[in-house]
């Protein structure tokens, strides 16, 4: 069965810890933690502290996706602040498996992101040492936009390289998802949804859910 990863950039802040335990009830499977600088993308999200503040809340694995410059700054904090997963972006980063290896060293699960026009290829080389791809389906920096649906031949693709290189690689989709767009997704073979605004934007946090799970 598909995961989802509720994204708590569209919770109300005001009282996040609530609204992360209003998604675990719902039966959420991992936290989605959108972090972002203003350089990398164009906008300023929340940084390891709001990570080491909600740890004890949930025990539901946290997903920390950097949408930042120079990550290697930054990953040693949100690893102590405890993120289960730390994803981190192709475009971003010069030395990839150096990045790579920084995170496992915590004992963290590394991941690596695409944006939507970067083509799959890039994972290649280090599909054998990564747990997750996580490709976007928006150009990253906001909630709410649009699913790119030129992205999902690329989910197959990776799946692809996936059931040959490495069959225990989660396939994240992020951007857009909502119950339409997460059956397509789940057809080309992901394992993993992030979705924001279709959930948040919800009342009743749990059927959001088990809509997009398809149920
Ligand atoms: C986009 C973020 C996403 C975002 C998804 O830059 O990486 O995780 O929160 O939001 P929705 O599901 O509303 O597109
Ligand atoms: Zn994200």
């Amino acid at each position: 069965m598909v995961k989802i990863a509720p994204s708590i950039l569209s919770a109300d802040f005001a009282k996040l810890g609530e609204e992360i335990l209003d998604v675990e009830r719902g039966g959420a499977d991992f936290i989605h933690v959108d972090v972002m600088d203003g350089h990398f993308v164009p906008n300023i999200t929340i940084g390891s502290l709001i990570v080491d503040a909600i740890r004890p809340v949930t025990r539901l694995p946290l997903d920390v996706h950097l949408m930042i410059e120079h990550p290697d700054r930054y990953i040693e904090a949100f690893a102590k602040a405890g993120a289960d997963y730390i994803t981190v972006h192709v475009e971003a980063c010069t030395h990839l498996h150096r990045t790579i290896q920084l995170i496992k060293s915590f004992g963290v699960n590394a991941g690596v992101v695409l944006n939507p026009a970067t083509p799959a290829s890039l994972i290649q080389p280090i599909i054998e040492d990564i747990d997750m791809v996580l490709l976007m389906t928006v150009n990253p920096g906001f909630g709410g936009q649009k699913f790119i649906a030129s992205v999902l031949p690329k989910i197959a693709e990776v799946k692809a390289m996936a059931d040959k290189y490495n069959p225990k690689l989660e396939i994240e989709i992020d951007g857009g998802v909502n119950e339409e767009t997460a059956k397509l997704c789940i057809e080309q073979g992901a394992t993993v949804l992030v979705a924001g605004s279709a959930i948040y934007n919800q009342k009743d946090r749990h059927a959001a859910i088990q809509r997009i799970r398809g149920n």
